[in-house]
């Protein structure tokens, strides 16, 4: 048996500018994880069970636009394998889908590891995150890249579109709090919002992506230097741009702004928006408290987690 798993993860800065070549700065989430187990078989074909998206079927019975059947297929093409083996591969989740956490491409990372391993020929980081992304095209239509990455190598990530991947130094470890509106959206449909924006008033939108590139430089620098205080305030001005891009919701401000209310140094909405997560910097003795309004605020699910 083989068995792998991949951690959620979390926008900190420069969500949607990211898709325009701006850099973003992404952390893993390791309190969520996605789990595959590959088992050989007594039947014949590649048995999928995942039993979180209800899905227990053959892979030749499966559509190949389906992310995990194509991440299946794609590793079997990848080593040049025409005459599938018995298997049963075994999905288990506990990142919430469609929420800004990574659940897709986190399953995927898992699968290609524990399928490649399976099959004898474990794949590189760089292979595995190569393949990840050709799935995350089926969840996503265009996306930068930045989930299966930082996913992939489970560290803290500078990333820019296309370019090599940069990880980063924390000098402080800091405490964020992920508050989830319980409302999936659609990372796609929400792309396409901002591209439609974007189409409408090119010059306008390229100015905002980047000062959102300079407010992820500056986060970035903060980071490195401990410097918690300036990180709150540019998460908050991050805010603002999604809010001007329309990617925020009634449900999202609620929790930003309760975030801040219970002292959070910081707030903003992380990830495709509409929906999905938030997340707060506190000080590490306000975990509970800021919890706490956040739940009061119609938070389905809180997770504390640190950074570094
Ligand atoms: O909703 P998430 O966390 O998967 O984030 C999508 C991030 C975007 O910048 C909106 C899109 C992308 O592909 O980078």
């Amino acid at each position: 048996m083989n068995r792998a798993c991949a951690p959620g993860k979390i926008i900190l800065f420069g969500e949607h500018a990211v898709v325009y070549g701006r850099p973003a700065l992404a952390v893993p989430v390791m309190q969520v994880q996605a789990e595959v187990e590959v088992l050989d078989s007594d039947l014949s074909g590649v048995w999928i069970e995942a039993p979180a998206v209800d899905l227990h079927a053959e892979l030749s019975t499966l559509p190949p636009t389906l992310p995990i059947a194509s991440v299946i297929r794609s590793v079997f093409q990848h080593l040049n394998i025409s005459r599938f083996p018995p298997l049963i591969v075994r999905v288990n989740s506990s990142i919430p889908v469609a929420s800004g956490l990574g659940s897709g491409a986190a399953v995927s990372v898992a699968l290609i590891r524990a399928l490649s391993a399976a099959l004898g020929h474990p794949l590189p980081d760089e292979k595995v995150n190569a393949l990840a992304y050709e799935a995350e095209k089926l969840y996503h239509g265009t996306p930068s890249g930045i989930d299966n990455t930082v996913i992939t190598y489970a560290r803290p990530v500078y990333f820019v579109k296309n370019q090599p991947i940069e990880t980063f130094r924390v000098k402080e470890p800091f405490t964020l709090v992920i508050g989830d509106t319980g409302i999936s959206a659609s990372t796609k449909e929400s792309v396409g919002a901002v591209r439609k924006l974007w189409e409408a008033n090119p010059p306008y939108w390229e100015k905002v992506f980047d000062e959102i590139g300079r407010i992820v430089q500056q986060a970035r620098q903060a980071v490195e230097l401990g410097e918690v205080q300036l990180l709150g305030a540019l998460m908050d001005a991050n805010h603002a741009f999604l809010q001007e891009m329309g990617v925020s919701s009634p449900e999202l401000e609620r929790l930003v702004l309760a975030a801040r209310s219970a002292g959070a140094l910081g707030a903003k909405l992380s990830g495709s928006g509409r929906g999905g997560n938030m997340i707060a910097l506190i000080r590490p003795d306000g975990q509970e408290q800021a919890a706490a309004a956040l739940r009061t605020a119609g938070a389905r699910n809180v997770i504390v987690t640190q950074v570094g």
